[in-house]
């Protein structure tokens, strides 16, 4: 190549310097402009061109040409480097660990009601019961007749029962699966029967739909002190150390009869208004099978004994969350069961 004239080297090597000293891509850009820029040094040159003598202009036409090129390729270089550090200077910045666990969606869980009902299961299929079902709208027959209750016994009020058209209810407590579950089955047997039940009743402990829990068992040598000890063990499952009172009581299908009551978990047994000022709240009720019943369902008496209880499934939620109120169960309120 031709020698260029000394003022072209000099320019040359300032824009050397120049784009290599460009500490970012804005620095380049107005480095860039300086040399090739319209009102930069080699549009200078390139314009001075006219005014050499002809032999000359086409000579230092090509070199300031090739001087022009020459700074771009400086400057791409420079560029692409320049890029490349704000790059990784990018990905240092934002670095993202992908092992990270994801931010997620907020999860729900199961209704307390839910996780007593599941909890309760466990215990009872461990121990050798079944599940049996009911429905919900049962006949008078297996809600009140068949399980000896008169029919001018209270429970059959207007006040506690809703009655649906024929002579149907709104099953008020699970009791009637016990009739549907022994009527064609010989002992030996033991089945519990979850679900809801229905009554006229509001209070802080009662609600008009709620769950129960029925339990029963019959074979030729079943006891009291079995049914005793099969609460304990299942209080024990569900709440832990709770101090329990066994008390006798009466039902129709039951004799002899006795309920099952736990310390009121928000008093602790100074009263309040939770548990009406006793100190106590009312899990269920429970007793050895009458033998009415059994017959009601063609079972021998003379052969066969069994124990039943029905337990609230609430007031088991309540007891374990120390809740003053039954409603806050039903309430859907997320501010109280994200707490549960
Ligand atoms: N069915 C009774 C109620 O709802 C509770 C109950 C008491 C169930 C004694 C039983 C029992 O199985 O033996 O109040």
């Amino acid at each position: 190549m031709a020698s260029r004239a000394p003022d072209l080297d000099t320019l040359a090597q300032g824009a050397r310097t120049d784009v290599a000293g460009a500490g970012s891509l804005q620095d380049l850009t107005s480095v860039r402009a300086r040399y090739l820029g319209r009102k930069g040094s080699v549009s200078d040159l390139l314009r001075g061109i006219g005014d050499l003598p002809a032999e000359e202009r086409s000579r230092v036409g090509q070199q300031v040409n090739a001087l022009k090129v020459q700074i771009e390729d400086w400057v791409a270089e420079r560029r692409a480097a320049l890029e490349s550090r704000e790059r990784n200077r990018h990905l240092e910045e934002h670095r993202l660990d992908v092992t990270l666990p994801a931010a997620g969606q907020p999860l729900g869980h199961l209704h307390p009601v839910s996780h007593v009902q599941r909890d309760m299961a466990q215990f009872f299929l461990a121990r050798g019961f079944s599940i049996e079902e009911g429905p919900e709208v049962e006949t008078e027959h297996n809600n009140f007749d068949a399980l000896n209750v008169p029919a001018d016994h209270p429970a059959r009020d207007m006040q506690d029962t809703f009655w649906v058209e024929g002579d149907f209810v709104l099953r008020t407590h699970t009791s009637p699966v016990q009739i549907r579950a022994m009527t064609g089955r010989t002992p030996p047997f033991r089945f519990i029967a979850p679900g809801r039940v229905y009554r006229h009743d509001f209070s802080p402990r009662n609600s008009p739909m709620f769950g129960q829990v029925e339990g029963f068992a019959v074979d030729e040598s079943v006891t009291l002190a079995n049914l005793k000890e099969l609460l304990y063990a299942f209080a024990k499952h569900m709440f832990g150390a709770v101090e329990l009172r066994f008390r006798a009581s009466y039902f129709p299908f039951t004799e002899p009869s006795a309920e099952l009551d736990f310390r009121c978990p928000l008093c602790r047994g100074d009263g309040c208004n939770t548990c009406s000022q006793t100190g106590w709240i009312e899990w269920g009720g429970c007793g050895m099978i009458h033998p009415t019943v059994l017959r009601n369902c063609d079972i021998d008496p003379e052969r066969y004994q069994g124990y039943a209880f029905g337990m609230g499934l609430e007031r088991g939620a309540m007891l374990r969350h120390e809740l003053p109120h039954i409603r806050l169960l039903y309430d859907g309120d997320l501010r109280v069961l994200e707490q549960l």
